[in-house]
């Protein structure tokens, strides 16, 4: 049988820096754990833009959909501000998820022991936390029609809609709940039902779902409230499930419950392919983080906690996954830290490859 198949998209900024060393624990797992794939590389975002005129050419577009997991390192920058909005790198990415249908977007937040002090939080507050959070990710204001920005009288209107369709909300609430009944049995919904249809709709279809997993604890909250909950008692939730827009906000303020942006992975999941595999794109939450690109100070741990989610659900190998979490837990637990996770002035931080370094040595030590 051949090896599973990887297309890497490095993308821009930071993206080709932490998915070296995301290549490079790969490489540790084919040599090591006989886990062996096939990788091909090709380009996404601005990368993309420079050689071929667009974000995603229709090649790389047909291989994604081709693989049996993309993952992806980060998309855009400053560089590529003034571009027509149809062709700015974010477009390459909205493509891809959009095209393989990508639904249920997974964004774990995980607050490893050795950070829970370093969270702009009490560490208290956010010591044990492990929430997921569920982000419907091909529809709502990303996609709904009409949109663009139009003249009217002697100005001009910028036009996004909130859509979302029955069918859309019940698969990522399936996908929601499912997570819910292997974690702990708690699913809270997130929207605005109080000022948007959308929000109505999403509420009842959640209920509607929810009479399939009667052993879930389901509750809903208004996506504002949601939103201080999450900073002022993050541990009340366990499985969060939201839509596009609130899921990608709400996600990054979590972020800040685990300590930086640099620690938070994320899987973006489709319908089951023929070989019964997930569609999959796997990516850090954080972006190409220009401020810090070409620097060699970037955190990889979001990248290759990526790639540990890629080795559970898109390739069954749940106890490699944990081997691979244990030894980012193992690098910050020896306090090794990239300077996104220095405590105070006098500290030295590692560089993005000596991060690498570390979380090789402690993949080995694992064996
Ligand atoms: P960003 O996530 O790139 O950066 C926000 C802040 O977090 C910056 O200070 C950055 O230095 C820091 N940061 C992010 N990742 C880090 C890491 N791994 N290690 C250490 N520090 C890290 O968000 P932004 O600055 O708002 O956006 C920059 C560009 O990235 C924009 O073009 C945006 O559209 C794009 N973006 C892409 C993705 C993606 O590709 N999935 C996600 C978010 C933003
Ligand atoms: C994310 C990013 C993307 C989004 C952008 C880059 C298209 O912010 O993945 O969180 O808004 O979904
Ligand atoms: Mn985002």
């Amino acid at each position: 049988m051949s090896n599973p198949s990887l297309l890497i998209l490095a993308g821009d900024g930071i993206g080709p820096e932490v998915m070296t060393e995301v290549q490079r624990i790969i490489g540790w797992f084919g040599d090591k754990r006989g886990l062996k794939f096939d990788v091909s590389e090709d380009l996404v975002g601005g990368a993309a833009y420079d050689k071929h005129g667009v974000p995603l050419h229709d090649d790389t577009m047909a291989k994604a959909q081709e693989v049996d997991a993309v993952l992806l390192g980060a998309v855009g920058g400053p560089k590529y501000d003034d571009l027509d909005f149809s062709v700015k790198p974010e477009r390459g990415l909205l493509r891809l998820r959009k095209e393989m249908d990508l639904f249920a977007n997974l964004r774990p937040a995980q607050c490893f022991d050795a950070l829970a002090d370093f969270s702009s939080l009490k560490t208290h507050i956010v010591s044990g936390l492990d929430i997921m959070i569920v982000r419907e990710l091909t529809g709502g204001v990303y996609f709904g029609e009409p949109r663009g920005i139009f003249e009217e009288g002697n100005e001009r209107v910028g036009i996004n809609t909130q859509r979302y369709t029955e069918s859309e909300i019940e698969r990522g609430a399936r996908a929601a709940f499912e997570l819910a009944m292997v974690r702990d049995k708690r699913l809270c919904s997130m929207e605005k039902a109080n000022v948007m249809e959308s929000g109505i709709l999403w509420r009842e279809v959640v209920n509607e779902v929810a009479k399939d997993y009667p052993e879930v604890e389901l509750s809903h909250m208004y996506a504002d409230n949601g939103a201080m909950q999450l900073v002022r008692a993050p541990k009340q939730f366990d499985v969060i499930y939201t839509d596009n827009l609130f899921g990608d906000i709400l996600s990054d303020c979590a972020a800040m419950l685990t300590g930086s942006l640099g620690m938070l992975p994320s899987a973006s999941l489709g319908a089951p392919m023929d070989n019964g595999r997930p569609k999959a794109l796997y990516e850090p939450v954080h972006g190409s983080a220009p401020d810090i690109a070409g620097q060699g100070k970037a955190n990889p741990c979001a990248c290759v906690l990526s790639f540990a989610m890629a080795l559970r659900y898109s390739f069954n190998e749940g106890a490699e996954a944990d081997r691979l979490e244990a030894a980012v837990e193992k690098v910050l637990a020896d306090g090794v830290r990239t300077a996104d996770l220095m405590q105070s002035e006098g500290e030295t931080p590692v560089s993005t490859s000596e991060m690498g370094d570390a979380l090789l040595a402690a993949l080995d030590a694992s064996l």
